[in-house]
């Protein structure tokens, strides 16, 4: 295949394809729950925003550098700007400890879809929901009774299948190198979500456990991990045709949206979130430009932003280019006429198609909401402060909860007072209000804000949403992150209850649309769209029997198989299926905040000290596969026939970003960063001899 994110545990299914392919390994060398296999070197970081891979006996990591972006700028100052400059850590003393950073195993996974139907049995629809969780939770509790593991049952093909999986969690990961941005970030927006790339996207990591190799928190008596499995290096290349595979945790796919959906994306709601983040970011980008120290409390923020907004950029443009709607429309026909003589299925499209109707006029207000009125900063962390000072009121007899609340709380507003520009937010505060007000229909319009608008008689629109954030950024004391900190040392309910920047946060937070006349509606068609999913996609299961079906990406590990494979765009120009250092060169600008070059590779650029690494001359630095992966899936390892790491995935091309909801053969590629680039830089330009030594690399 190429298209298709599996299931580890079931890839004895494709085997044969596999071999096919180049595949010199077993199905258990990938995934075994008797001894170590491939599965146990990989890890999802953080809850699974992305992938990671075992690559020491001493449990060091590789990810992608976008991955490890947000602790690499936390550990950066002005005086100790590791972002900018790149950090190795030359002892296991100079690692950066990463709080609230956590890895995963996966220790197994198990169908239970038979344990949850039994369950069902006789539900009604009222209880169905209850039941469901109740019968999660037993299994979760049964599984993982005193193994110190985590449990999650996870629902495939909307709701038609079940698996369990067993995770193990280690809490203590330290930063142990990245190369400079300009070099793990080259190419900046301007390059991402493009081929061809030029990209050192890496970040390492290390995985520490107490002295008895179990999880343990963060301690400095802690030893590195001795993993079960680690992945060697093969630095002998790749060629057009080899084989390749992804192994990793892919986030969130919709294959299986209909026509209605990819229209409403197209035409309605994508437009809105571009527009809304384009505000956002230039205001941002004003205030970073203005000091160091902004540019980097801001950096990881601005970076997440501006990827989606590419994202749905690119999206739109190729769903409309490679005519998604209409092969939907096809697909659906057939489905109809295949479904004319199951009364269960028969009307399903026409279902479809009704709800969408008279969900669209509430769909743009929707999107005006998560990305516009939730979007200032101190929304959120007002929101949860208020919402867990609430919960450590009701609890505070429950020791445990308390602990919890506490970490939790404590996590969001560090990260408020150490990131949030307050400057910056004022700037987008009005502007936003006042594309929601001219973008939502006027009858949708909730009262607080046409309150706003009259408070300031006589003041435009735009002037009063002014007003309004100058009254608010004046008088409230949880906007400004040295106002917030110190009314955090003796927190009251009441008071931040009564001020205007938490009253104004809870009116727009999803607890008080839930109540109003809109949210409704969008939980309404929710729930209904669950339920039609869930019967679109057992028909489909049902039709496609006896052939190979993945099911959508949900954040659960995956493989995807395929090949490194060059591919010619839609005008007929052809791209080869690497890039290389002299084409880094060549966009070199001196300078620039997205094509700079730090002066150690210049400089071994120049002495051509390429090392084991050369090949004709100069080092290979990303290739192309055409295996099918998703965001979550960056920093996941790219493997060989052999079960060698070759590479890093860390994003895709251009001519494929509708390739979350329609993955398109022809085009669809996945970058990744050439491990002989990622040893280069190490090597060569960081002189980490220390993190080469720890790897085991194989030249043939
Ligand atoms: N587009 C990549 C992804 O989501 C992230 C690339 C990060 N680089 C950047 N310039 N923002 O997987």
């Amino acid at each position: 295949a190429d298209e298709g994110m599996w299931i580890p545990m079931l890839i004895g299914k494709n085997y044969d394809q596999m071999k096919k392919q180049g595949f010199k390994l077993t199905p258990e060398d990938l995934y075994n729950i008797n001894k170590a296999s491939i599965k146990d070197a990989i890890v999802s970081l953080g809850g699974g925003f992305c992938t990671g891979e075992v690559v020491s006996n001493k449990g060091l990591v590789f990810t992608n550098h976008h991955c490890g972006y947000e602790a690499i700028s936390a550990n950066s100052t002005p005086q100790n700007d590791i972002l900018d400059n790149g950090f190795y850590a030359k002892s296991y003393a100079e690692e950066k400890p990463i709080p609230g950073l956590f890895v995963q195993f996966l220790v197994r996974m198990e169908d239970v879809t038979p344990q949850i139907t039994a369950a069902l049995q006789g539900a009604t629809e009222a209880n169905r929901g209850e039941k469901l969780e109740e019968v999660k939770n037993r299994l979760i509790a049964d599984a993982t009774k005193s193994t110190g593991y985590e449990g999650a049952v996870k629902d495939f093909f909307d709701g038609n299948q079940y698996f369990l999986y067993l995770y193990e969690t280690y809490n203590d990961v330290r930063l142990v190198g990245a190369p400079p941005q300009s070099i793990g970030k080259f190419g900046g927006d301007t390059d991402n979500w493009e081929w061809p790339r030029h990209t050192g996207d890496f970040s390492i990591f290390r995985i520490y456990s107490g002295k008895d190799g179990k999880p343990a928190t963060y301690s400095a008596d802690n030893v590195p991990l001795v993993p079960k499995k680690f992945l060697p290096v093969s630095i002998k290349g790749v060629k057009n045709g080899d084989f390749a595979m992804v192994y990793g945790y892919p986030g969130h796919t919709d294959r299986f949206l209909t026509s209605n959906g990819v229209r409403l994306a197209t035409e309605e709601t994508n437009p809105v979130i571009v527009k809304l983040r384009d505000i956002r970011l230039k205001a941002w980008k004003e205030e970073m430009n203005k000091s160091i120290d902004t540019r980097l409390k801001l950096s990881s923020k601005y970076a997440e932003i501006a990827n989606y907004w590419k994202y749905f950029i690119g999206q739109t443009e190729q769903l409309k280019q490679l005519d998604i709607y209409d092969q939907k429309l096809k697909e659906e026909a057939e489905f109809t006429q295949w479904a004319a003589d199951k009364p269960a299925y028969a009307g399903l499209m026409d279902s479809y198609k009704k709800l969408y109707a008279a969900y669209e006029p509430y769909a743009i207000h929707r999107t005006f909401v998560e990305e516009g009125l939730l979007a200032p900063g101190f929304v959120y962390n007002t929101l949860v402060t208020y919402n867990i000072l609430r919960s450590l009121a009701a609890r505070k007899d429950d020791a445990k909860a308390v602990e919890e609340l506490k970490k939790d709380l404590k996590e969001v507003n560090d990260s408020y007072v150490n990131n949030y520009n307050e400057i910056a937010d004022k700037k987008i505060f009005a502007q936003i209000m006042a594309t929601y007000y001219a973008g939502v229909p006027k009858d949708q319009h909730p009262q607080f804000i046409e309150d706003i608008v009259k408070k300031y008689n006589g003041a435009t629109v735009e002037e009063s949403f002014t007003k309004f954030a100058d009254e608010l950024w004046s008088k409230s004391i949880v906007i400004n992150p040295d106002k917030f900190k110190e009314f955090m040392k003796n927190p009251s309910i009441e008071v931040l209850g009564n001020d205007p920047a938490c009253q104004y946060a809870r009116q727009v937070s999803p607890r008080a649309y839930a109540r109003n006349a809109f949210g409704s509606k969008v939980s309404d068609f929710e729930e209904q769209k669950e339920k039609l999913d869930k019967i679109y996609l057992k028909a489909l299961l049902e039709k496609n029997q006896g052939r190979l079906m993945y099911p959508d990406a949900n954040s659960t590990m995956r493989i995807s198989y395929g090949n490194v494979q060059d591919y010619a765009s839609k005008d007929g120009k052809h791209y080869n299926i690497n890039t290389n250092l002299d084409e880094v060169m060549k966009k070199y600008k001196p300078g620039d905040s997205e094509f700079d070059l730090p002066s150690s590779l210049i400089d071994a650029y120049k002495k051509k000290d390429f090392g084991q690494y050369a090949v004709d001359g100069t080092v290979p630095v990303c290739f192309i596969t055409n295996d099918d992966i998703t965001g979550g899936n960056s920093g996941s390892p790219v493997i060989n026939g052999n079960g060698e790491l070759i590479g890093l995935a860390f994003d895709g091309n251009w001519e494929a970003m509708s390739g979350d909801i329609a993955f398109d053969k022809k085009y669809k590629r996945t970058i990744c960063v050439d491990i002989r680039y990622v040893l280069w830089c190490m090597d060569k330009l960081g002189h980490a001899d220390n993190l080469i030594s720890e790897l085991e690399i194989h030249k043939n």
